[in-house]
């Protein structure tokens, strides 16, 4: 009787918040339109003259090549894009093809150095890797280096690029507009107790397709859905107008997260999506990726839950000072929330942590709006990764198109059912492709090995140059 008491209440309340709910919910049709307009702002990336302006930046990597099997060698690897940043040390093993981590270390970035100076965060990069180095006695060596930097860079060469902009809670000065692996070798040279051999600058979609590229020759697409998103992808040569070259294939860094800067996304930008925006320290910057990733997901929850709460449809009206705390809502509770068996468990213990008095109704309902933001990021990243593989199809004048694409990140890996959501909808937006999806094992960390590796043997172009026409 009771259990049919809840249904019932449960019924005509979530009939009423399914109302702020709605605009969340994007039809096949909708995800159809928005991914022909990413392909257009995609083609506006790669033009000679009209990259500049383009939302989604589309940068050249200088990766020309995926990896055949016969790279070998000892590495180092630094991957930073997020609030650790990893020193590794990695064997690439052509016997086996396997990319063995020997040894590796993980040193906290507080938040005042993710928002100080730029010298401070690479004498803390410096000063990171002199440990390690010195841990592993290798500090008389001087490794070719693998630097995952995942954050949108101009690659002027394999070993030099410039930060274009700061994305997922950084913001350290004087370092917009300037060369990375110079601020690393200029805090490595302060300190005169190291040096470093050769580097090769990655972005976290091409370590990650670089190392599943290693098992998989076939994988030609890089995506992460973690803190941030993006992903990557073989492109023709001919269609990189800025690029000299029109032979063989080179890999680009899309920058999807900067789809809508441009503002062609505010048809589908909820009010929640908008104040997550406003109160970021990037307002109006990867509008896409603030719809869609890891760090703001918990924040569009919360902003919802508050809403319907003001509105009497959760919680008898009555808010707590964590729910109205911006960041308090994690995005890892709506992986837990949505867990098959103790979702509503999990529900009830994250409510009552965060200090509401909740009823079975509100625990489903909260699940409900967890269910609804995650499945709108699922099929979002399904547009965009749909308009990759089509494109590759055209490209190429094929029928049918076969293909793999290496993924990465917190967001795909941990929660219960994104995966299974987002494959789901890129099959029925990209009917004639067929792809194997590959969770790449550490792709930042051993995917900058690769990249240095391949880049080392020289399956890397080096002497490409940038035509005349540069953005920065
Ligand atoms: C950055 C990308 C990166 C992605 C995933 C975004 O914020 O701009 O360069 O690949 O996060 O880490």
């Amino acid at each position: 009787m009771e259990d049919f008491y809840i249904i019932f209440v449960y019924l005509s309340l979530s009939l009423q918040v399914k109302k702020y709910l709605k605009p969340f919910l994007l039809s096949q049709e909708k995800l159809q339109e928005i991914s022909a307009r990413l392909k257009k702002n995609m083609i506006q990336g790669l033009g000679k003259h009209t990259h500049h302006k383009a939302p989604v930046k589309m940068l050249p990597t200088f990766v020309r090549a995926t990896p055949d099997g016969t790279e070998k060698g000892d590495f180092l690897a630094l991957d930073l894009g997020g609030t650790n940043f990893r020193v590794l040390y990695v064997r690439v093993m052509e016997e086996e093809q396997k990319v063995l981590k020997m040894d590796s270390q993980i040193c906290a970035i507080p938040q005042d150095i993710m928002r100080g100076t730029g010298e401070q965060l690479f004498d803390h990069i410096a000063a990171c890797l002199a440990d390690f180095l010195d841990s592993q006695n290798l500090k008389g060596q001087t490794l070719p280096l693998g630097f995952t930097f995942s954050f949108p860079c101009e690659q002027i060469e394999i070993d030099k690029s410039i930060l274009i902009h700061w994305t997922k809670g950084f913001s350290c000065s004087e370092v917009e507009g300037k060369d990375v692996v110079k601020l690393l070798r200029d805090a490595i040279h302060r300190r005169a107790d190291y040096d470093i051999g050769s580097v090769a600058m990655v972005n976290d979609t091409v370590g990650t397709m670089m190392s599943c590229g290693y098992k998989d020759q076939s994988c030609e697409i890089g995506m992460i859905i973690g803190t941030g998103t993006n992903a990557c992808y073989m492109e023709e040569m001919k269609n990189v107008k800025r690029v000299e070259g029109e032979d063989g294939r080179m890999c680009i860094n899309t920058e999807w997260g900067g789809f809508g800067d441009d503002g062609s996304l505010e048809d589908i930008q909820t009010q929640f999506d908008v104040v997550v925006d406003k109160t970021s320290i990037n307002p109006g910057i990867h509008i896409f990726e603030k719809m869609i990733s890891g760090m703001y997901l918990g924040e569009i929850v919360r902003l919802l839950l508050v809403k319907l709460t003001e509105d009497k449809l959760l919680f008898k009206g009555k808010t707590s000072e964590a729910l109205l705390t911006p960041g308090r809502f994690e995005t890892r509770f709506i992986s837990e929330i949505e867990e098959q068996d103790r979702g509503l468990k999990n529900c009830q213990n994250i409510l009552t942590e965060l200090g509401l008095k909740w009823d079975s109704v509100d625990v489903r309902l909260v699940r409900l709006v967890c269910d609804t933001v995650s499945i709108r990021s699922a099929h979002l990243c399904a547009a965009a990764l749909a308009t990759i593989v089509n494109r590759i199809r055209e490209n190429r004048g094929l029928d049918y198109l076969k293909t793999t694409v290496g993924v990465d990140g917190t967001v795909y890996r941990k929660h219960p059912n994104f995966s299974d959501k987002l494959q789901a909808m890129v099959h029925r937006l990209a009917p004639n492709c067929s792809i194997t999806f590959l969770v790449s094992e550490d792709g930042s960390g051993k995917g900058a090995a690769m990249v240095t590796a391949v880049a080392h043997l020289v399956l890397l172009t080096l002497n490409c140059k940038l035509t005349q026409d540069q953005s920065m």
